[in-house]
């Protein structure tokens, strides 16, 4: 992980904006000419990759050349959606996506694979000069976010994480009321995200591959194993193979505004506790219950997650407590606001009553990385750096929960914990080898 100074040059903010003027102004969508237009190709198009897409196509200058998914059914199902959006189906369809890396006609690579894939698939469409919109976590490990910057860098890409909080206008607000004072001395953030809404998942036998399904191009560089439904479409997630749980799947999206608010990058320590609470016998692998502390100076990042339940903090499911003398700040994706601490009777500041979310972070998003890309300018809103950057955080509290240690980090390797250490490169099996930039 990057010092606080490298993260802030290389993500071009500064220290004293971090970049939340320029983020603060909405994007503006520039009338479109013949010569705007961009061609774009989705990688992955089941779930998230296909809402990224859906977004895009709300721009006119944006065209759907190209999909790609190893499921079969997927594919054609996403090519009719596609029609019936636009009235034609993507030109062409792919089930290996190194074809349509190599399309010379594709300008945009959306990937909405899940996250072992990530890294393969965004370097290789950098290589090839296309920019790329890539899913969050930006790497499923250290070494691979390490690797994508660098890609970004050397090949001079514009970059857009899928972390669309960052373009959605009351998140940056309330960063602003953080770094105000007026919460007073911050002694915690605590950020958490508790998912009723997903189940727990039976153990299943494992079954022959589904017609139609490349499996092997799912698994890709991930361990071989027999086809199990419970590892695949969407519940992948919860398989340390292809993912890393809510701690990364949420974290990502919380924990930025955690370090965004508190204006810091690295921890001095990190230590995690949780385990199968709710589920002991079910088949996932990440915890379903988890708190993982940061250290930093004068104050804590809690992470606290949970599946299966709902009661988070503050009558939420999820969002941020910035925990100050005066009051705490309450953010989440429907808005924000103050709620003063009261002692012995007095209140120590006055209460903000809801600031609310506009909803259209997502929009925003892909507004603003069509533009960066159009001015090839690659400080979007939630550019490689930033991605990479929140993407490894998160990644360090999996590492910590797995070696059952509190680790202390120096930024790039954990120090107290060789052990902890060989969490940071993953092992890719053959043919696939971690690119070389
Ligand atoms: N930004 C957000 O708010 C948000 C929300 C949900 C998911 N996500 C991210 O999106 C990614 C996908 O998650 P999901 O829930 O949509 O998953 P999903 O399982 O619903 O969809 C993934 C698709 O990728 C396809 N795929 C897998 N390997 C492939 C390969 N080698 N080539 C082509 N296609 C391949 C699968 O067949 C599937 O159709 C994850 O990284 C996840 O973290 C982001």
């Amino acid at each position: 992980m990057t010092t606080r100074r490298e993260f802030l040059m290389s993500s071009g903010t500064t220290a004293a904006g971090f970049g939340l003027v320029s983020s603060l102004s909405g994007p503006t969508l520039a009338a479109c000419a013949a010569s705007d237009k961009v061609n774009v190709g989705l990688v992955g198009c089941k779930g998230m990759g296909f809402s990224d897409l859906k977004t895009f196509l709300e721009n006119p200058q944006v065209e759907c050349i190209a999909l790609c998914d190893v499921d079969e059914s997927v594919l054609n199902n996403r090519a009719a959606d596609v029609e019936k959006i636009r009235g034609k189906k993507p030109a062409n369809l792919y089930k290996d996506w190194r074809k349509l890396i190599e399309n010379k006609d594709i300008d945009v690579v959306i990937v909405g694979t899940p996250d072992h894939w990530h890294c393969l698939i965004m370097v290789a469409a950098c290589e090839a000069g296309k920019d790329v919109y890539c899913e969050k976590p930006l790497g499923n490990s250290i070494a691979e976010c390490n690797l994508m910057v660098k890609a970004a860098q050397k090949y001079k890409r514009v970059v857009q994480v899928g972390q669309w909080q960052r373009s959605d206008p009351h998140w940056l607000s309330a960063v602003e009321f953080i770094r105000s004072g007026k919460l007073g001395k911050i002694r915690l953030v605590r950020v958490f995200s508790y998912q009723g809404w997903c189940p727990s998942i039976p153990v299943l036998a494992d079954e022959p591959v589904p017609a139609g399904v490349d499996y092997d191009m799912w698994l890709g560089p991930a361990t071989k194993r027999p086809f199990n439904r419970n590892r695949f479409h969407f519940t992948f997630r919860w398989f340390w193979d292809y993912a890393g749980g809510l701690m990364t799947d949420w974290g990502v999206h919380l924990l930025d505004y955690a370090l965004y608010g508190m204006d810091v990058t690295t921890p001095k320590s990190i230590m995690a506790m949780g385990g199968k609470y709710g589920y002991p016998n079910d088949a996932c692998e990440t915890p379903d219950s988890l708190q993982t502390i940061y250290e930093f100076d004068g104050f804590n990042v809690l992470w606290d997650h949970a599946i299966g339940i709902d009661d988070g903090a503050y009558g939420r499911n999820h969002g941020l407590g910035f925990v100050g003398e005066n009051g705490t700040l309450v953010v989440d994706r429907s808005g924000w606001e103050v709620i003063p601490e009261v002692v012995s009777g007095k209140k120590r500041m006055e209460a903000v009553a809801l600031v609310k979310g506009t909803g259209e972070g997502l929009k925003n998003h892909v507004k603003n990385f069509l533009d960066c890309r159009q001015s090839r300018n690659s400080n979007t809103n939630a550019s490689v750096e930033i991605g990479a950057h929140i993407a490894k955080f998160s990644q360090l509290g999996n590492i910590a929960y797995r070696s059952g240690k509190k680790l202390v980090w120096d930024g790039t390797k954990f120090t107290n914990d060789e052990d902890a250490n060989r969490y940071l490169v993953p092992n890719y099996r053959e043919p696939w080898k971690l690119p070389t930039i």
